[in-house]
């Protein structure tokens, strides 16, 4: 039976700064197979139409991670995104090189940062030196053990959560939603003896930039659910340390505002988030808030219905409680 052909339209970024003035889409028009690969048009493209066009790949079954890019502006790994589904919904296919790192050439972004991110959370086990293991012995863990890591090691590296994080566009200091999720691997791991010193490390590390938007998790081709492992890790930190950091007192006192009245008392917040100096500090902001919005100095009066803004709360402190 022959399969039937669509016409496919592909407009390729296409940029090597060594010799362009900017970056331009080439367009190319190919007939294929509908369940046709991404990656397999690319290659097609530069065997017969184009060779000059520079892209990364190695083993085109959705492991190595190597061929991520955007895909009609979503990060994809292009050896398993077929190119129907693609044309159906958006009539062409735009291929772009992955977003935050900067473009070698076409398609091929530098990885430098994104590597030396995940070097930065010691992505190793840390053992006791003074409680060698046993030579020549295995470390068993419990099921349950296990399961709270289970998502992480189906990582690829593919770097797509990196891409799609505004976090590392806006602040280069944080490590990336790879680099946590890899972190949260090690923390509770019952075998790595650095699970504190890591939590406390990663609070003035870059742990509380990130912005908890999730766009990670939808990025994110193996559902590693990067952003639950961050929220996890912000948890244990606060567990470990306390609130002592910026990013920490905000969530807790964003946490102690909604459930004393159910709505944001902003002044209050600012307050516990940086302390009297802080709030001295953006007062010349906070007065050009207050001519604009002068109700923002009165406390709110509680919402009707607080009680079940409680059980929401008692709700989550305490899921294992009957309701
Ligand atoms: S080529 Fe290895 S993940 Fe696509």
């Amino acid at each position: 039976m022959t399969e039937t052909l669509v016409k496919a339209t592909f407009d390729v970024y296409r940029y090597d700064p060594a010799r362009d003035p900017a970056p331009r889409y080439d367009r190319y028009e190919l007939e294929l197979p509908r369940h046709t690969p991404l990656l397999s048009a690319l290659l097609k493209i530069r065997a017969e139409v184009d060779p000059s066009l520079t892209l990364r790949y190695s083993c085109r079954s959705a492991i190595c991670g190597s061929c991520a890019m955007q895909v009609n502006s979503k990060s994809r790994l292009a050896c398993e995104t077929q190119i129907g589904p693609e044309l159906d919904r958006d009539g062409r296919i735009v291929v772009e090189p992955m977003r935050n790192q900067k473009v070698l050439r076409d398609l091929v972004v530098e990885q430098e940062p994104f590597w030396r991110n995940y070097d930065r959370i010691r992505p190793h086990l840390i053992l006791d030196p003074t409680k060698p293991m046993p030579e020549g012995k295995e470390t068993p863990m419990t099921p349950a053990q296990v399961d709270r890591f289970m998502e992480t090691p189906r990582c690829i590296a593919c770097a797509a959560c990196y891409s799609a994080c505004p976090a590392v566009e806006a602040d280069p200091a944080f490590p990336g939603p790879m680099a946590l999720a890899k972190l949260y691997r090690f923390v509770v791991d019952p075998r790595d003896q650095a699970h504190q010193d890591r939590l406390v490390r990663i609070q003035t590390d870059g742990l509380w930039l990130c912005m908890r938007c999730h766009l990670c998790t939808e990025a994110c081709p193996k559902d590693v659910r990067p952003s639950e492992r961050i929220r996890d890790l912000k948890e244990m930190a606060i567990a470990v340390q306390g609130a002592t950091e910026t990013g920490s007192r905000h969530a807790v006192g964003f946490k102690e505002n909604i459930r004393e009245r159910g709505l944001l008392s902003e002044m209050k917040l600012v307050r516990q988030t940086s302390g009297l100096t802080g709030l001295l500090a953006q007062a010349p902001q906070g007065l050009r808030m207050v001519r604009k919005k002068p109700e923002i100095l009165k406390r709110p009066h509680p919402i009707e219905g607080l009680d079940e803004v409680e059980k929401i709360y008692d709700a989550l402190d305490h899921p294992e409680a009957p309701p």
